[in-house]
């Protein structure tokens, strides 16, 4: 009885091995996966774009998530799924050329050839040249900060959330974003259009249509806003603030951090262009 009890459990412990083998391989498989990556061409950016990159660079979130002065900053810490530091740009950049640095912020590509995570690049790979540029040109001005280059790490669960594709590695999520875009509504929303492009999507999903995230928040399709009058779509970008007064978690850490430093223009574009959408599409 104890010898045969002894066997199940070596086979299982066998079956374990294979099986944790199993994820651990797959799962480094795609960790090491860069086999997208295209060779960066960078223009050179207009002097206005360039002027305006620090403020880009907050509404694209690469402060919130890289902390201040680009730092570094320890985003999240779950043990045994992930531990997610964005890491010191400032330090990276040092050690990096302007075609790296490109390719980590448009192909999700890392400086030292891995695939990231959680960096939103399938989004910034709508940026263009001169956009992407003056970014780097910003990242460049700062001075260098001596933050850990510490990056994001997977536990256990986190590995089979990889092996498994529940958590995706920002390259593979590129193409997706190449293939769907939110939907073109004649040169007289372009501009609102392509505002939401590069700085909903990340959430909203790639054609704005909502979406589960990885972190499990769920988002609306952005119909919604039509929901909104001018005023209330203004105070809720510049104040996370909503005229029901739910309290909007992530989209209102969002909107105080990122979205307050839109100009009054670029908030009317948007909403005209989400309410257009919204009278397209129906509800
Ligand atoms: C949602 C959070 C988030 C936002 C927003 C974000 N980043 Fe990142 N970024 C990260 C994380 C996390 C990593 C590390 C990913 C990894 O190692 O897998 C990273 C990595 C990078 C890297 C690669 C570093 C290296 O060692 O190769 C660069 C460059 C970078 N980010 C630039 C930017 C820029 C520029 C912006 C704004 C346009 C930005 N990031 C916005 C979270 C973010
Ligand atoms: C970092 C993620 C993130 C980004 C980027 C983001 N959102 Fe959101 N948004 C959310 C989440 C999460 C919700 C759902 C909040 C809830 O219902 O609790 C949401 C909800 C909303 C809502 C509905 C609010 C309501 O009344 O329920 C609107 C409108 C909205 N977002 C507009 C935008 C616009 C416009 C942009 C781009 C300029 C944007 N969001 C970018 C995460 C994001």
């Amino acid at each position: 009885m104890i010898r045969w009890a002894g066997r199940a459990l070596a086979a299982i412990a066998l079956l374990l091995l294979f099986g944790i083998g199993g994820i651990y391989a797959a799962s480094q498989a795609k960790l090491a996966d860069v086999s997208a990556t295209q060779p960066e061409r960078l223009g050179r950016p207009t002097p206005q774009q360039l002027a305006d990159a620090p403020r880009q660079a907050r509404i694209l979130g690469c402060y919130s998530c890289h902390g201040a002065g680009l730092g570094g900053k320890m985003m999240e810490d779950i043990p045994n799924v992930i531990r997610v530091h964005a890491p010191n740009l400032t330090d990276v950049a040092a050690r990096a050329t302007d075609e790296q640095l490109a390719a980590a912020i448009r192909q999700g590509i890392g400086t030292d050839g891995r695939p990231l995570f959680v960096m939103p690049s399938p989004m910034y790979a709508r940026l263009s040249d001169g956009e992407v540029g003056a970014l780097i040109a910003h990242i460049r001005s700062l001075p260098r900060t001596s933050g850990r280059a510490e990056t994001v790490s997977f536990g256990p669960v986190g590995r089979f959330a990889l092996a498994t594709g529940k958590l995706r590695a920002a390259p593979e999520k590129v193409q997706e974003f190449r293939s769907q875009a939110p939907l073109a509504l004649g040169a007289g929303h372009e501009a609102g259009r392509r505002l939401t492009a590069i700085n909903c999507s990340e959430c909203h999903g790639p054609a704005l249509f909502g979406a589960t995230m990885e972190d499990g928040n769920v988002t609306p399709d952005l119909r919604i806003a039509s929901g909104y009058d001018l005023a209330q779509f203004t105070t809720l970008m510049r104040t996370g603030k909503a005229p029901h007064g739910r309290d909007l978690g992530l989209m209102a850490y969002v909107a105080r951090n990122d979205f307050s430093h839109y100009t009054d223009g670029e908030l009317a574009a948007i909403h005209r262009y989400l309410s257009a959408r919204a009278d397209k599409l129906g509800s």
